[in-house]
C-alpha cells in the first residue's frame, strides 16, 4: 500500500463548476434564474430595509408603509450609496443620499435635488431605472424571480400549504457552504441511519438506524425516494423528495418512528435551498406540525433546528464534534465541495441522478430551450409527496422480506402516482384509503 498523501497534495481535487456557480451570467446561474425562489421570511421584514444576497447579487429588501415589497439592486443609480439606509415611504424607497425616491418596481420617482422639469431630471428618468425583481409572498415567505422578465413563469403553489389542521412555522438556517451540498442530502435517505441514529445515538427515532429497501422515481422536475424500512411488525415508508431546482421535502422528524400505523402523514418541512453566492446558501422553509406533521411541542425556534438537521444550530464545538448533524456534514466540507475527489458508490443514486439532471436541464437552457415548469397540473398547487406510511404488516414466514419491502415500497408510490390527478382533497382520501386497504390485506 502506498501512502497517498503526497501526490493527492500535489493534484487536489476541483469541483463541478458549471453546477456549483450561480451568480449572473452563470449557466446554472441562469437555470435558478427561470424559477421563483423564496429570499425572505415575510415577518423578518420590518419598517427597515434589509439587505439580501440571492445568488451572487447584493440586493435590498423593503416594504412600503403602504405593505408593498420591492426586491431592488442595492445600489443606488444615482452615485451608488446603498439603499439599506434608504427609507421606506408610501410609494417606495428613498435613497439616503440626495433623497432620490425609487418604486418597488425600479421607476425613478423622485429626483428632489434637480427641478422636477430640468431636462437631465426628466432624461435619467427615461434613461435609467433601479434593477428591481417580481415579489410575491406565499407560506409566510418573499418570493422573487429574479430571471429574464418574458421568461417569467406562473407563480407555483405546493399542496403543502393546502393540508388540513397543519400549523406552519417559518424558519431559515444558513449554511457556510455551496448550495449543492446541502441539496445533495435530500436524494441521499441512507445518511439518515448514519449521521442521525447510528453514528451517536438516535438524532430523530430509533427506527431510522434501520437500513431499508431505496427506490428512486424521477418524474418531470420531481424526485421521489422512498425508503421502506421493518421496524418489529410495522412497514414505514418513509419518502424524500426534490422538484427542481431546490425544493425539498421528507417525511416527520419526529411524528412517524415505525412503531404505529400512520397514514399519508406529510413532511416536516416545505423548505427551498436558495444559493446566496457560491460558497453560501441558506434554507428558507416552514416547519409542518400537527396529525400529519410533527408534533406541536416542536412549534419553536429549536425545534425548527432539530427538523431541519438533527441537532440545534449554535453549539459549543466539542458537542458538534461529538453529536455532528448535517450542518457539520455539509459545511465541513469546505466552502464549495471538492466533487471531483468525490467516489460515489450505489447507495449515492439520487445524487447522482439529480445533479445528471440539472446539468442537462442547464445545457438545454444554453441551448436555447426552455425550462420545463414544477406544476403537474396547470393552475393547481403541485402535488407532492414527502410523508411517512406506516402500516402494520408482519413480516411473513417463508417470503423473503427484504423483496417484499421492495415490492411494497414501489407499490405505494405508483398508487399514490395514479391518484395524483385527483382534486386535492379526494386526492388524499383515496390515497389515506388504499393505505388501510394494503395494511388490512396483510391481516
Ligand atoms: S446616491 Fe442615491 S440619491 Fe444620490
Ligand atoms: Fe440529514
Amino acid at each position: 500500500m502506498t501512502y497517498a498523501g503526497y501526490s493527492q497534495a500535489l493534484e487536489p481535487p476541483g469541483y463541478d463548476e458549471e453546477l456549483a456557480k450561480v451568480g449572473p451570467g452563470t449557466p446554472c446561474g441562469e437555470f435558478f434564474r427561470r424559477y421563483w425562489h423564496p429570499v425572505a421570511i415575510v415577518a423578518d421584514v420590518g419598517e427597515l430595509p434589509s439587505a439580501v444576497r440571492i445568488l451572487g447579487e447584493d440586493l435590498v429588501l423593503f416594504r412600503t408603509s403602504g405593505g408593498e415589497f420591492g426586491l431592488v439592486h442595492k445600489q443606488c443609480p444615482h452615485r451608488r450609496a446603498s439603499l439599506e439606509f434608504g427609507k421606506c415611504e408610501a410609494r417606495g424607497i428613498r435613497c439616503c443620499y440626495h433623497g432620490w425616491l425609487f418604486a418597488p418596481d425600479g421607476e425613478i420617482l423622485e429626483t428632489p435635488g434637480e427641478a422636477g422639469d430640468a431636462e437631465p431630471a426628466i432624461e435619467v428618468r427615461k434613461r435609467t431605472r433601479l434593477g428591481a425583481y417580481p415579489v410575491r409572498e406565499y407560506g409566510g415567505l418573499v418570493f422573487a424571480y429574479l430571471g429574464p422578465p418574458g421568461e417569467q413563469p406562473p407563480f407555483s403553489e405546493f399542496d403543502a400549504s393546502y393540508v388540513p389542521g397543519i400549523t406552519m412555522r417559518n424558519y431559515r438556517i444558513n449554511y457556510s457552504c455551496n448550495w449543492l451540498q446541502v441539496l445533495d442530502a435530500i436524494m441521499d435517505p441512507i445518511h439518515t441511519s448514519f449521521l442521525h441514529s447510528q453514528n451517536a445515538g438516535a438524532q430523530f427515532s430509533e427506527g431510522m438506524a434501520e437500513i431499508g429497501e431505496l427506490e428512486i422515481f424521477e418524474r418531470g422536475l420531481q424526485f421521489v425516494g422512498s425508503n421502506t424500512r421493518r421496524v418489529d411488525d410495522y412497514v414505514w415508508v418513509r419518502v424524500n423528495e426534490l422538484i427542481l431546482p431546490n425544493f425539498t421535502q421528507a417525511g416527520a422528524a419526529f411524528q412517524a418512528d415505525g412503531t404505529r400505523s400512520h397514514y399519508f402523514g406529510r413532511s416536516s418541512f416545505t423548505r427551498w435551498v436558495v444559493p446566496v453566492d457560491d460558497s453560501h446558501c441558506v434554507a428558507l422553509a416552514w416547519a409542518n406540525f400537527g396529525d400529519r406533521g410533527d408534533p406541536i411541542e416542536y412549534n419553536t425556534q429549536e425545534g425548527c433546528e432539530m427538523i431541519e438537521q438533527g441537532e440545534i444550530v449554535d453549539r459549543p464545538w466539542e458537542e458538534r464534534q461529538r453529536r455532528p448533524a448535517d450542518a457539520e456534514a455539509v459545511e465541513g466540507m469546505g466552502p464549495i465541495s471538492a466533487h471531483k475527489g468525490e467516489n460515489l458508490m450505489p447507495t449515492d443514486r439520487g445524487v447522482s441522478l439529480y445533479r445528471r439532471r440539472i446539468r442537462r436541464l442547464v445545457r438545454d437552457l444554453q441551448d436555447g430551450k426552455p425550462v420545463p415548469r414544477q406544476q403537474q397540473i396547470d393552475g393547481q398547487p403541485v402535488r407532492t409527496y414527502g410523508q411517512d406510511s406506516v402500516m402494520k404488516m408482519p413480516a411473513k414466514p417463508g417470503i423473503d422480506d427484504r423483496r417484499f419491502l421492495k415490492q411494497l415500497g414501489r407499490d405505494v408510490m405508483n398508487m399514490q402516482f395514479e391518484a395524483e390527478p385527483k382534486p386535492l382533497d379526494e386526492r388524499d382520501a383515496t390515497i389515506i384509503e388504499a393505505l388501510k386497504q394494503i395494511e388490512a390485506s396483510a391481516q
